[in-house]
């Protein structure tokens, strides 16, 4: 049933490709426009929406900071994105204006749901996202998008994770086009770019020995960080907490520019710091400051374990390993980038012998508050 992988969560990294391609099949017309026919919510309450509150937990929580970069592009709408555990106990400003995009794989987490009923209580409209047919969230929600990933067994999400952005992207982009945001051909543009993602994830994958190889050679660490700038932040978030799920090994996310805030006071020699790079034809100084970055962490001992575009020779002179990943736009980058952090963790896990899929104190869907 594990398909001939080690594990289910191995398995479920495999099936990224398809999991993509299925979230974002059978939502385009004939003529290419996307079709959200799901979302039932009236075009006019969507027209006059003036604030997205994404609310989640964990991983889908990061999917959801991801989404915000691409949706506040994209819609020019403010868009918060809220741990639903936090959400209610802040007293949060929501109306009849706030559109309320809750993330979840199985549609069952409590903090979740009680997120979603106390901001309907006050009026806002609600559209879940969630890989669990009939599921709870969905239920309860104006409108549900399914992710269509399939089952996730594993308790550290991965395919889901990768399913909730593309999920959210559509959203995002569909906002876009109802409410005139961008132009036709805009949208098509990234639609495209979209539905050439699961191809350049399996060429990730088709190079996964590589990351194996440096998660079996870096088993005995204590302690891995993360840095990311841009959609590159929640993608570091996101590595190290799939790192401390299954490997137990004291891991930590930061945006890169907050090192010289504290963070990089932890920098010593042979410190392993995994560094996301976006592209280097992306706009403004994105990509040279977390060049910058990763020159200064390497100028203090670290060991450079930096992820970077395929036939961007700017990091080489500063990386102690370069994992590269194929060309794309920045905001479909975190599709890509996050894979290779979920073959480290897996590979790690595996070879301390631990066990992968059932990490010690952790349940797959957290049914209570
Ligand atoms: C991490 C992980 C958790 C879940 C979180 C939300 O790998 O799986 O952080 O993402 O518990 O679960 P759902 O998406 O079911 O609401």
């Amino acid at each position: 049933e594990k398909g001939g992988f080690d594990s289910f969560m191995e398995k479920e990294i495999h099936e990224q490709p398809a999991a993509v391609r299925d979230t974002l099949m059978g939502r385009f017309d004939e003529k290419g426009n996307l079709t959200l026919d799901e979302l039932k919510i009236d075009d006019s309450i969507l027209r006059s929406i003036d604030k997205i509150i994404v609310v989640a937990c964990g991983t889908a929580a990061y999917a959801g900071q991801v989404a915000r970069y691409a949706i506040e592009h994209w819609c020019r709408i403010p868009t918060e994105v809220e741990l639903a555990h936090e959400f209610r106990y802040r007293d949060p400003i929501v109306n009849e204006k706030t559109l309320v995009v809750s993330l979840s794989q199985s549609g069952e987490t409590m903090d979740t749901l009680m997120a979603v009923r106390h901001a309907q209580e006050q009026g806002a409209k609600v559209v879940s996202i969630c890989n669990t047919t009939g599921s709870t969230l969905p239920r309860e929600s104006d409108a549900a998008l399914y992710t269509h990933a399939g089952p996730e067994i594993a308790v550290a999400s991965t395919k889901a994770f990768l399913s909730q952005i593309a999920a959210a992207y559509l959203l995002g982009l569909y906002l876009a086009q109802l409410r005139g945001n961008m132009y036709k051909d805009e949208i098509q543009s990234v639609l495209k770019e979209l539905q050439a993602m699961p191809e350049k994830i399996q060429a990730i994958l088709d190079n996964e020995q590589q990351i194996k190889d440096l998660g079996i050679e870096m088993k005995d660490s204590d302690s891995v960080l993360f840095l990311g700038r841009h959609v590159g932040f929640p993608v570091a978030l996101e590595g190290a907490l799939k790192l401390k799920e299954i490997a137990y090994i004291h891991a930590e996310g930061f945006a890169a520019g907050e090192l010289k805030h504290g963070p990089i006071a932890l920098v010593e020699e042979g410190q392993p710091i995994f560094v996301v790079v976006p592209s280097p034809r992306g706009r403004d100084s994105l990509h040279s400051k977390v060049v910058s970055n990763i020159q200064e962490v390497r100028a203090r001992g670290a060991v450079t374990i930096v992820i970077a575009e395929e036939g961007d020779s700017t990091v080489e002179p500063y990386s102690n390993h370069i994992i590269r990943y194929p060309q794309c736009p920045t905001l479909l980058q975190p599709l890509l980038a996050t894979v290779p952090l979920q073959i480290f963790a897996c590979a790690l896990s595996g070879a301390k012998g631990l066990d992968v899929d059932q990490p010690r104190n952790l349940a797959k869907s957290v049914t209570v508050e």
